[in-house]
């Protein structure tokens, strides 16, 4: 079978065979459920422990600061809807910015059916947000401030830690998401000035249904699950013992190497980036070009649709995602793109390219070759490509 060649891995990454081997122990012999008193389940403790501390550090937290979840969406959830219901009495007003993943806007749409206010903080064309707008739409009835740290479709770094200062002198609570920079960037919740931070293992070659909330001291927040009394008895269920480990063990290795990692996909993306801009008519980036992680790379191409650039780079062994959401079988334009002032029939010709560990040269080569017969093919046939189109045409 021909080599597959991902280029996905905003979506998720292959699971780092070194945290594999550091979680499978924990399946068999170390099975324990660590909420138990015997030895068998102290040792499992005791591993949940250690995987808290050595998280902890890496982003200048205190062990007990570090809440194991089930990953992105969970932690994400239960940081907006926690802290508007436990904050209820001094506000109801939220604000976030309008190219959040899902996982947070959905949860503040639940809450502006439930009386809450929201404000959504727009972009620039780049898809940053401006500190003062978040600093202007402070009111004294806000209780929450949540925005990303990278964006999942274009990858752009937004200023957190100017933010920060604006929440801080403000009072208000400060929720990251930072699914997407864990791993690829250091981070340090003090620098930042966050109260809240999301992560999930799957984004930084760990494994997927963990990840982790970072919540600092004395922060009153609402459980979103109820039952058993772990992570002090504000996130209920057994621990997932191998996922724990395996995610610290994930973050430990992503340490070592997320500035070679970093220079090295850069390099790989701008090379990608030279190669389609010089062989393809009509093909543009989305997002701002300086503030990116350093592995993303999203172009809109005019005339043809992300989905069938898809697809027919899958017959080449090629995976990539689109800007377009396929949700209940109509397909709608990204709200990302929608939010930096792209047409929606513009947004639609997107395509998201994501570089991971094992991207070579060669990869990005074979993706440089395939690509402009692909593009030159779907243009062929497409209705909105100007060259078929009917203004075209009459003249
Ligand atoms: C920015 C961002 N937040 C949250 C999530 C959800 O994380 P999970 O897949 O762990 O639920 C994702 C996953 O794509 C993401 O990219």
């Amino acid at each position: 079978m021909e080599e597959v060649i991902y280029l996905d891995h905003a979506s998720t990454t292959p699971t780092d065979p070194e945290v594999v081997a550091a979680m499978l122990p924990w399946y068999t012999e170390g099975f324990g459920n660590p909420s138990t008193v015997y030895s068998l389940g102290l040792t499992a403790a005791h591993a949940v422990q250690q995987a808290r501390e050595s998280i902890a550090v890496t982003m200048g937290a205190e062990p007990d600061e570090i809440y194991f979840t089930s990953g992105g969406t969970e932690s994400d959830n239960w940081a907006v809807l926690g802290t508007a219901e436990a904050h209820q009495k001094r506000g109801r007003h939220l604000i976030t910015s309008s190219i959040e993943h899902h996982a947070v806007l959905e949860s503040m749409e639940f809450l502006e059916k439930r009386g809450y206010e929201v404000t959504r903080i727009p972009v620039d064309g780049g898809g940053l947000v401006d500190p003062e707008d978040v600093r202007r739409a402070i009111r004294p009835d806000t209780t929450l401030v949540s925005i990303m740290h990278a964006n999942n479709e274009i990858g752009t770094i937004e200023p957190i830690a100017e933010i920060g200062r604006a929440t801080r002198e403000a009072g208000v609570l400060f929720h990251v998401d930072a699914v997407q920079t864990a791993g690829k960037l250091p981070l340090d919740v003090n620098e930042l000035g966050v109260d809240m931070l999301s992560m999930s293992a799957h984004k930084f070659y760990g494994p997927k249904g963990v990840g982790l909330m970072y919540l600092r001291k004395r922060t009153r927040i609402t459980p979103l699950f109820h039952g058993g009394g772990q992570e002090k008895g504000r996130r209920a269920g057994t621990h997932n013992v191998p996922g724990i480990v395996g995610m610290a063990k994930a973050l430990e290795l992503a340490g070592g190497q997320m500035a070679d990692d970093a220079v090295r996909e850069a390099g790989l993306r701008d090379r990608l980036w030279e190669g389609l801009e010089a062989e393809i008519d009509a093909i543009y980036l989305n997002g701002d070009s300086a503030h990116r992680l350093p592995n993303n790379l999203n172009v809109r191409l005019d005339g043809i649709e992300g989905e069938s650039m898809i697809l027919m780079l899958d017959m080449e062994g090629i995976c990539v995602s689109s800007g377009s959401a396929c949700t209940t079988g109509s397909l709608e334009p990204s709200h990302v793109l929608l939010a930096l002032g792209i047409p929606a029939e513009h947004a639609h010709g997107s395509l998201r390219v994501t570089l991971g560990r094992s991207t070579t040269a060669d990869h990005i080569d074979k993706f440089i070759r395939v690509f402009p017969p692909i593009v030159a093919r779907l243009r062929e046939m497409s209705p909105i490509w100007c060259a078929n189109c009917v203004c075209k045409q009459r003249t």
